[in-house]
């Protein structure tokens, strides 16, 4: 053990070794005795490590972590700490009604509490699952003890007929399949599930990768940490090796404030674009930031991440999946590419200890295939752009919206360079899309735009991710594989349809798409990153004025806690009131 042991007096030990209040000292100490921990230990000045599970019967992304809980408690008490871990809120992607992303918030209040509340020193937050990971990230941030992230990992690869088959892409592949006709449901079934062959996450670039090699942009795990697969043996030692590190962190009194600065949401955001990553990374990193209390807004992603080359051919922007993306290196090899080329603030401290200088010596690409140099980068710009106009302040659009297709099909007039337009349907929800995309009445051809609307945080509620609409089944049918869409919802990160999403402020609130009517016209400027719709100011003011906020049922207490508080997307869908608490660990609470 480190010296510093002996001087430091942990948080844990107000309540296991206090003096000044014997009779709780005693009613602390005999209930968590009766268990595993004897008084020697309790008292004995080791800091009390909580083990943050995310993993449960209804959390299979994240099952995984019930598997590893035994070697991070191993490498916890091979450094001479104390384990202790506890359940967190499921938040299973695949499970959870009407979205798991209602549920960030909750988890993310839960761990709070327990990190407040209870006699812990440090934490192990376990990732996976999309909103696992910032719901951990946004806790630990609050609270600011020392805190390091440790994810699952992804499945093995998918295959289906000696191809790959990766979490989500496949669905959207057979989805297009089954309305082509060309596969029946059965067939569909037996794709999708060729998907998920082991324990893990989703084995695409999808928000769940995409989020856990944030955590490790962001400097909050160990290097390397992400792209290990769920069943591999190097996540078995990650496990071990972070549950080590955590007592460190505890004795260096290493916390997130101390690695969550501005420079390491700069490096975050260049990462983002260089994996092909999540458009739901934005909202999960404005609300990290916001609990940070470090300043980010909606904007940063265009002005620092646009630019930057795509460097992994991962699905669903490229070809290969998890295991492939480990063996090149994964996320520390991206970074080593991104630092050659002087992207990167590599004086960033990391959970290791260590700057991003001193991490990524000597890591380089092991396949160019998979991650390539940065001069050769399979594509460049892929980044997000963020618009803004008279039906939004801000939405992001993927770059892949602008193919050579949407070129041909949308530009204004000839000469019109960057300016599109379109005619507009509008669907009220995912309910609705579904009723009537294949209505012919609603004429829908080549060029037109399809919206969404009613799907962001308050309308939905939660913020669904059902912005990347397919056609109607004859276009698809036809060979028209893809409209664009714009809505105030998300989008899966599994997808590579042409979305503009994520709208604020949504229309249940008032936003701009709430006026919008089928038969608009609309223009996308991307000379003035500006998208409208083409409706005369007094006519446009006037369905303003005549509009009513919709009624929302809210089926649960939390639904309508949550409709009260939250914010958008932009902002981070956080819970507004919840993003005044900062460094809460520091003030201890009542005996
Ligand atoms: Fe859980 Fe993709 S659904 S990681
Ligand atoms: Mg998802």
């Amino acid at each position: 053990m480190s010296d510093t042991r002996a001087h430091r007096r942990f948080r844990s030990q107000e309540w296991f070794d206090n003096p000044n209040n014997p009779g709780m000292t005693a009613l602390y100490l005999e209930r968590y005795q009766n268990q595993e921990y004897t008084r020697e230990e309790l008292q004995g000045e080791r800091p009390v490590i909580g083990i943050a599970n995310t993993g449960s019967d209804l959390a299979p992304c994240n099952k995984i972590h019930v598997f590893l809980m035994d070697r991070i408690k191993a490498g916890i008490r091979d450094a001479g700490g104390i384990p202790m871990e506890f359940p967190v809120h499921p938040i299973q992607e695949t499970g959870k009604r009407p979205t798991a992303a209602l549920d960030r918030n909750l988890a993310y209040l839960g761990l709070v509490e327990v990190l407040h509340g209870y006699p812990i020193d440090g934490v192990v937050l376990t990732t996976g699952c999309d909103k696992t990971t910032p719901a951990m990230l946004m806790g630990a941030a609050t609270v600011d003890l020392p805190a390091i992230a440790l994810n699952g990992g992804p499945m093995l690869d998918g295959w289906w007929k000696g191809q790959r088959a990766g979490s989500g892409t496949i669905v959207w592949e057979s989805r297009r399949l089954l309305a082509e006709g060309k596969i029946d449901y059965d067939e569909f079934i037996s794709r999708v599930c060729a998907s998920a062959p082991s324990l893990g996450h989703c084995n695409t670039m999808g928000t769940a990768s995409t989020m856990n090699a944030m955590a490790e942009a962001l400097g909050m795990s160990l290097t390397g940490n992400a792209a290990i697969p769920a069943p591999f043996r190097e996540r078995m030692a990650m496990a071990y090796q972070t549950g080590r590190r955590i007592v460190q962190m505890v004795l260096d009194d290493l916390k997130p404030s101390d690695i969550l600065t501005r420079a390491a949401f700069e490096n975050a955001i260049v990462v983002n674009a260089a994996i092909g990553g999540s458009t739901n990374a934005p909202p999960h990193l404005q609300a990290i930031a916001r609990h940070a209390g470090v300043p980010l807004d909606v904007t940063d992603w265009e002005t620092i991440g646009f630019d930057v080359p795509l460097l992994v051919n991962m699905q669903p922007a490229g070809e290969y999946l998890g295991e492939s993306f480990f063996r090149a290196g994964g996320v520390p090899a991206v970074m080593a590419e991104l630092a050659k080329a002087g992207r990167l603030h590599l004086g960033a401290m990391t959970a290791s200890g260590r700057t991003l200088a001193e991490a990524l010596d000597g890591v380089h690409s092991a396949d160019h295939d998979v991650i390539c140099p940065y001069d050769t980068p399979l594509r460049p710009n892929a980044g997000f752009k963020v618009l803004s106009g008279n039906l939004f302040d801000s939405a992001l659009m993927k770059t892949s919206v602008i193919s050579d297709d949407f070129r041909r099909r949308f530009l204004s007039e000839p000469g019109q360079e960057g300016i599109f337009e379109a005619r507009a349907v509008v669907f009220e929800g995912p309910e609705d899309y579904h009723d009537r995309i294949n209505d012919p009445a609603l004429g829908i051809d080549e060029k037109t735009i399809l919206f969404i609307r009613g799907t962001g945080c308050v309308g939905y509620p939660g913020s669904a991710e059902v912005v990347n609409m397919q056609p109607p089944d004859a276009l698809v049918r036809a060979g028209l594989t893809h409209l664009p869409t714009v809505g105030d919802g998300r989008q899966s990160g599994t997808s590579e349809s042409p979305s503009i999403l994520n709208a604020s402020p949504e229309a249940a609130v008032g936003g701009g798409l709430a006026y919008l009517q089928t038969g608009d016209r609309v223009r996308l400027d991307l000379n003035t990153s500006r998208m409208d719709a083409l409706v005369d100011a007094d006519v446009w003011a006037a369905r303003k004025a005549a509009w009513t906020p919709p009624e929302l049922h809210h089926q649960t207490p939390w639904q309508e806690i949550y409709r009260k508080h939250v914010g958008q997307l932009a902002e981070g869908g956080c819970l507004e009131l919840a993003t005044a608490y900062h460094k809460v660990a520091r003030d201890l609470p009542r005996d």
